[in-house]
């Protein structure tokens, strides 16, 4: 079998000229440009690029953005000033607070500081609560660039066996709760792996749609994957100077039904639910 190509980059590009008439429509009858506001504390430099990908992207549908970049030095309780001047800011309607943060730097308390109507990254506990509830404010973005891929390459989510490997709160946690809920692409049954799982390979095998999110370059083989899955692969690693998932792409595309390459398969689609999340935002406070 040589699998489908589930091209995320063309289906990121489709949602981002939807987008640009949403927000023509929506700056027309408000007068309100939507407006992200993006933290980076540090060079880390893959950061960088990231932040420096979703401006852009604001930039190319109609939305205002501004980065904050501040020292690898600034202390927690500089970083949580800023973040506070950025809640009151009427002219702000999403705030994305760029991941790593410096180690002196407590993550879940910069996190939990931005007030909840402004996260469009959906990491505060009130908006992953809703979420997790089936009542979401916001989608987490990489989460529901996962499902939408699942969705717009014909896949069967309902009654299917999902594997997701990893626990991380960013991903595997999130999309393995959005789709196990009741509703549309969701309904499956799902099991989480990590580095405590026994039979891991035996579970991963048991697998309709494979979701991989472990940050190991290539962990997943041919071997592990049963043949017709679909297999959606969340990570980004750099190995020398090549960018490669935690999938072996080219073996495991002659056993899968269909698979995200890496780049362009899941990375596209978090850029475009940020963008999707900061008009919903500026929705909700107009
Ligand atoms: N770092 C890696 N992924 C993400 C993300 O989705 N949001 C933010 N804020 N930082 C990240």
């Amino acid at each position: 079998m040589t699998a489908k190509l589930i091209d995320g980059k063309a289906i990121a590009a489709s949602i981002r000229n939807q987008l640009v008439a949403e927000v023509a429509a929506f700056r027309e009858s408000t007068n309100i440009v939507p407006k992200l506001a993006a933290v980076l504390v540090g060079d880390d430099p893959a950061s960088q690029v990231y932040v420096r990908n979703k401006e852009q992207a604001c930039a190319k549908i109609g939305m205002a953005s501004e980065l904050f970049r501040l020292p690898a030095t600034t202390s927690q309780a500089e970083l949580l000033e800023l973040v506070a001047t950025l809640n009151s800011d009427r002219s702000v309607h999403g705030i994305l607070v760029q991941l790593p943060l410096p180690r002196h730097i407590n993550e879940t308390t910069v996190l939990d500081a931005v007030t909840p109507l402004k996260d469009v990254d959906c990491f505060h506990p009130e908006n992953v609560g809703l979420m997790v509830q089936g009542r979401p404010r916001f989608k987490p973005c990489t989460p529901h660039g996962v499902q939408v891929l699942l969705q717009e390459s014909g896949t069967v989510v309902d009654g299917a066996h999902v594997v997701v490997l990893g626990r991380s709160e960013i991903v595997g946690k999130p999309v393995a709760m959005m789709l196990v809920q009741k509703g549309e692409t969701a309904n499956a049954t799902v099991t989480i792996c990590h580095s405590r799982t026994r039979n891991l390979v035996e579970i991963i095998r048991s697998a309709d749609i494979l979701i991989a999110a472990i940050g190991k370059p290539e962990f997943v083989t041919a071997e592990m994957v049963k043949p017709g899955a679909v297999v959606i692969d969340v990570g980004i690693n750099r190995v020398g100077d090549r960018l490669v998932g935690d999938v072996a792409f080219e073996p495991v595309s002659q056993v899968a039904a269909a698979i995200t390459p890496v780049p362009g398969g899941v990375g596209p689609m978090t850029i475009a639910m940020l963008l999707k999340n900061t008009l919903t935002a500026a929705r909700i406070q107009s």
